[in-house]
């Protein structure tokens, strides 16, 4: 995994940068204090590391719920589900007909999704692997409700013991509650790691073991990118992502623009969007997380892009290489004038595409950055969730605001608690 920021050079000065390289290393050095100093909510740095005598288990009950089921139910919203949707949506091919397949639900409040769902798996061997830390997430809880009784009804108590699993806090919550009182089996949401630094424990690895990804290697690839134990200076390319992000917001480029040229990357966008947004908007602070997907979106928000107000910058996730090949295929009537283009692959089309889109977002005065993998899989998703989420927590340290808390979260649910009474 590679940063290029070349481009960046157009719109940042040497000195500029070199100051802020100065905020982020100490930013850094200051999360490396904290953890050193068991600090609150850093349980993920050293979760590739921690989390390996837990493997073993999760994989056996994955193995289990994988033989047994049709369809598995991953209940549980924003950090509770968003990274294994991440990951899961990114290796799964795009018409595979998974057995089990891995349904989501919980992460809204959709009544017409619900009972669509529930028609959905109807008659169907299902399980269901509800996530929540609090165990009382209004989303999640309703539709555990639903689930489960309708799993009791339809496949006996018996099946639902075995078949749901709890992973919530070790020792107290609702949810934590409902499994002792029922026997569900359980695996812990480690205390010291909130939702959305969740994914590499087994909040995440569950439902990826469930889909039948190698979460070994996931987890490898998180530990070779960065241990805490090696110096600050092992993460030069996480503290360039994190000085130029905060030199773009000193520039009023409020808004990252997180770009994808492979569609099943919009579920990584979606959790890369919740890490930096939760993490990072609060006090009057923070850049505006948004994303979009190329080729699709240059037909509708490119034009915005390219000659809009020039408050934006992008973040381009690129993959060098696709899992399989296609030629643009000649004809003899060739009215589209396509055959030009005959031999090309479909890829290598694509990347063209993405050299002459950041080419042209630079020249408009777009400021971009690529962060660059060689395929998509299991090891290289690893690299990428670590790499943005201490990239994500020095960013806020550098702002000064608390990367792990959500405050602002609880107002609408005030609201919504006000308007049911
Ligand atoms: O990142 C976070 O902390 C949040 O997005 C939570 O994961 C989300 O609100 C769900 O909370 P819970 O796991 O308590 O149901």
């Amino acid at each position: 995994m590679i940063l290029d920021n070349q481009n960046m050079a157009l719109f940042v000065s040497d000195d500029e940068l070199k100051e802020a390289q100065g905020k982020a290393v100490a930013a850094m050095q200051s999360l490396v204090d904290d953890y050193n100093n068991n600090g609150d909510w850093l349980g993920w740095m050293s979760i590739a590391a921690d989390i390996r005598p837990q493997i073993d288990d999760i994989e056996k009950c994955a193995s289990k719920l994988r033989k047994d089921s049709d369809a598995v139910i991953i209940c549980g919203i924003g950090g509770s589900y968003l990274g294994a949707y991440a990951v899961i949506t990114a290796l799964q091919g795009y018409f595979d007909k998974n057995k089990p397949e891995i349904l989501f639900a919980g992460n809204s409040l959709s009544q017409d999704y619900l009972i669509d769902l529930c028609d959905h798996v109807e008659g169907r061997k299902y399980s269901v692997v509800c996530i929540s830390k609090s165990g009382t997430t209004m989303e999640t809880a309703i539709a555990f409700r639903v689930l489960r009784n309708k799993m009791e009804d339809e496949l006996g108590m018996e099946w639902a013991k075995e078949h749901i699993i709890c992973i919530t806090d070790a020792e107290k919550g609702a949810l934590h509650d409902i499994a002792a009182m029922n026997g569900y089996a359980t695996f812990e949401v480690p205390n010291n790691i909130g939702g959305r630094y969740s994914v590499l424990s087994a909040v995440g690895l569950l439902p990826i073991a469930i889909a039948g990804f190698d979460i070994r290697q996931l987890v490898a690839g998180a530990f070779d990118f960065y241990r805490p134990h090696r110096g600050v200076e092992q993460c030069e390319q996480i503290l360039n992502y994190a000085s130029m992000r905060c030199l773009m917001s000193q520039k009023g480029k409020k808004v990252e623009n997180f770009v994808c040229f492979e569609p099943k990357l919009k579920g990584f966008s979606e959790w890369w969007k919740q890490l930096f947004g939760e993490s990072e908007g609060k006090d009057g602070k923070g850049l505006f997380p948004t994303s979009v997907t190329y080729t699709t979106d240059l037909h509708s928000l490119g034009q915005y892009v390219q000659q809009g107000d020039r408050i934006l910058f992008e973040t381009v996730l690129s993959v060098e290489k696709g899992n399989r090949e296609i030629e643009v295929p000649k004809t003899k009537d060739n009215i589209d004038n396509m055959n030009r283009y005959s031999w090309y692959t479909v890829g290598y089309i694509n990347s063209v595409a993405e050299k002459g889109t950041v080419m042209a977002h630079v020249a408009g005065g777009v400021p971009t950055m690529r962060v660059v993998i060689p395929k998509i899989n299991e090891y290289h998703l690893g690299q990428l969730i670590y790499f943005f989420e201490l990239a994500c927590a020095v960013s806020c340290k550098m702002t000064g605001v608390n990367p792990f808390d959500q405050p602002g979260v609880e107002d609408y649910k005030a609201n919504i608690r006000k308007f049911l009474k």
